[in-house]
Order: C-alpha cells, then structure tokens, then sequence
C-alpha cells in the first residue's frame, strides 16, 4: 500500500485519497465477511479477482453508456475513481429468488421471478441495514423523488444489460447489489453507479448446473471460492488459463 491519505475502510475495500483533486483511489482487500462481518476470513487473491472483475464490468456499463465512477485500473489491487457523494443505499436487483428474499417471504430459491425486484437498504451498520421503501428514502432525504427516478431507471438498465452479457458466458444473473453516488461537474450533478461489481455483491450461478460461482459460496461454507472467481474472469475472459491466482485457502479470522 502507500502513504496515501485514507478516506474510508469498509469491509472489502479502502479508500484512499487520489492524484488529483475529485478522485479517490480504490483498494480491493482479501477479506470476506457474511451476516454484517459476524463471520469474517481473509481469503487470498480474492481482491485481486474482484479488482479484475470489476473493472471488466465497469468498462463495459460505460460502452453501454451507463455513467459511472470508475476511470480506470492502477494495478492488481488498485482502481482510480471519481470521488462522489455517496447515497446511503444498497440497491439490490433480483431475477431468480435466492438469500434474503428466499428467507423473508418463504419462497423456495431458484424461482425465476416474473419480473425483476429492486429494493432498497438502508446503508447502517448499526442496524443491519434495514430493507427500506421508496417512501422511507424521499422522506429522510436520502435521496430525491427525481434521484430516486434516475437510481431506479439505471439499476433497471445495468440488469438488463449485465442479465444479457453473463448469459452469453453460460452464467445467470440471480441479483446484485450496486450503490450509486452525486458526480458535481461544474453546476452540473447526475448520479453514477458507484462501488463494485463482484461475485462478493452479485449471486451468479452456472446455467446448466445452477453451481454457485459466487459469495454465497463463503456465506454457506461450501469453499472453492477462489477457483469460482477465477472460473468467472476466465469465462468473461479476464484472465486465460495459465493466469492462476494462488490461494492458500481461507483463513478464520475469530
Ligand atoms: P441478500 O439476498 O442477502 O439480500 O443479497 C442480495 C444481493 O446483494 C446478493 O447478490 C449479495 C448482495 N449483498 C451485498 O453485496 N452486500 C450485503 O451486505 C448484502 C446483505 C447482500
């Protein structure tokens, strides 16, 4: 790492302050965390991955002309990004029932839903991040019936697009989690899509087998979670066949 001035620790990423003024650079740790850090590892070569992954992602959201934060990869484990004013959501776009959703409602994993589902966290440690309602965010101000408008409107087109170019690699996209945040150019603002694309944030699942190429593998203690982030850079073809990251395997952290 470097003498950087640090902005922010989360759970798999810091932030550091950036080379010029309305940037930030972005660290991708090792670390693995499930149910708000109550089980924690450190799980070697995996923020490499993510890195990787994301970075991939991001570029193609900008060909398809969504805005984002991301400008571009310093090197395995470091990104440069715009600074933002984040808006303290989880966004969660879903397609087939899995995790909380399965739980909540009782409804058996693996259902395709008949239309996608966003819903929307309340970014609060303290409080597990709570599922909030549209009329929760406009209320509290966390963000604008016209913000709230442009989240939904570019969640809505990220899955489409994302559905489309997994499915081309033999993957489903059961859902993810994107956060989104103010980009200020001059008088100017609009909300980008912010933080990472990973199969730490995204559930992905092989289209014939419905094997788990994603977090789910740690939250549920199946393991091989490594050579699943690696089975996906592969496929989407980020890394080739002689490019294995080596893993140790997970280490418990109590
Ligand atoms: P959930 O089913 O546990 O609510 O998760 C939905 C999606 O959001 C899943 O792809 C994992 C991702 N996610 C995060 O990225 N961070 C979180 O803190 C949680 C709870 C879920």
């Amino acid at each position: 790492m470097h003498n950087r001035r640090r902005i922010y620790e989360g759970k798999a990423k810091i932030l550091f302050e950036g080379p010029e003024p309305g940037t930030y650079i972005q660290f991708f740790k090792d670390n693995a965390t499930a149910f708000n850090a109550k089980k924690h590892a450190v799980i070697d070569g995996k923020g490499v991955l993510n890195n990787r992954i994301s970075e991939y992602i991001f570029i193609q959201l900008k060909r398809f002309g969504l805005p984002t934060h991301f400008i571009k990869r310093m090197n395995m484990r470091e990104q440069l990004i715009r600074s933002l004013e984040m808006i303290p959501l989880e966004v969660v776009v879903r397609n087939i029932v899995a995790g909380s959703l399965s739980k909540r409602l009782g409804l058996e994993e693996g259902m395709t839903l008949p239309r996608s589902i966003i819903e929307f966290y309340y970014k609060k440690d303290e409080l597990d991040d709570p599922i909030v309602s549209e009329e929760h965010i406009t209320t509290f101000g966390w963000a604008s019936p016209q913000e709230l408008e442009d989240i939904i409107s570019l969640a809505n087109r990220m899955n489409d697009f994302l559905s489309g170019l997994f499915l081309g690699v033999g993957i489903k996209l059961v859902d993810f989690k994107i956060e989104f945040g103010r980009l200020w150019e001059e008088e100017i603002m609009c909300i980008v899509v912010a933080d990472e694309f990973s199969p730490d944030s995204a559930r992905l699942w092989d289209i014939t087998t419905n094997k788990k190429l994603d977090k789910d593998l740690f939250r549920q203690d199946m393991g091989g979670l490594i050579e699943a982030y690696q089975e996906v850079a592969r496929r989407l073809g980020i890394i080739n066949e002689n490019e294995i990251f080596r893993a140790k395997g997970p280490v418990l952290v109590k």
